[in-house]
């Protein structure tokens, strides 16, 4: 079946108001401190240098729960992924303002990330509220279809 698993074009919106100075800033240097390495196998030693449990989110959104989650359990690594920059951008906020060095980003798409773990790998995945992609012609799109569900489920 063809969804976000095989098919990897993303939709929905990757920008969209004009960042102002401070939130350029942020994108340009503390994103890069935190973003999940480019390629490579992934896992808690390469993401955070020790064997720590791994949580993960898809799509953020503006990273508040990803954000609330990793305050609570510091000795864990959250790993979040998020295409939107300006959602991106609020994570980021948080990063700085919280202080949390337990979470990485990947400003794109997260099925590029979880191909990338080894089978079990993860404590917990959040999915919350997922683009509905309500069309019957758009269902390939659903992030809760087959091919997802089998990685997350791996
Ligand atoms: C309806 S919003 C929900 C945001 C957030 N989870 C919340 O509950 O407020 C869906 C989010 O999923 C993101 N998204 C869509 N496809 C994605 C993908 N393949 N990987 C990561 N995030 C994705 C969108 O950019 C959007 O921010």
């Amino acid at each position: 079946m063809v969804d976000p698993a095989t098919h990897r074009q993303l939709y929905g919106r990757r920008a969209g108001h004009k960042l102002r100075t401070g939130q350029a800033a942020l994108v340009e240097e503390l994103l890069p401190q935190v973003a999940v390495p480019e390629t490579g196998p992934l896992d808690a030693m390469v993401l955070f240098g020790d064997d720590r449990p791994l949580e993960f989110e898809i799509g953020f959104g503006a990273g508040e729960h990803l954000a609330g989650q990793a305050a609570m359990r510091p000795d864990h690594g959250f790993i979040g992924c998020e295409p939107f920059l300006n959602g991106v951008v609020g994570a980021l906020n948080h990063i700085r303002d919280d202080g949390l060095d337990n979470v990485r980003l990947h400003m794109g798409n997260a099925i590029e990330v979880l191909d990338r773990l080894p089978d079990a790998s993860l404590d917990r995945l959040y999915l919350l509220h997922p683009d509905p992609w309500p069309k019957p012609r758009h269902a390939k799109r659903r992030m809760v279809n087959d091919g997802p569900l089998d990685l997350i489920a791996a």
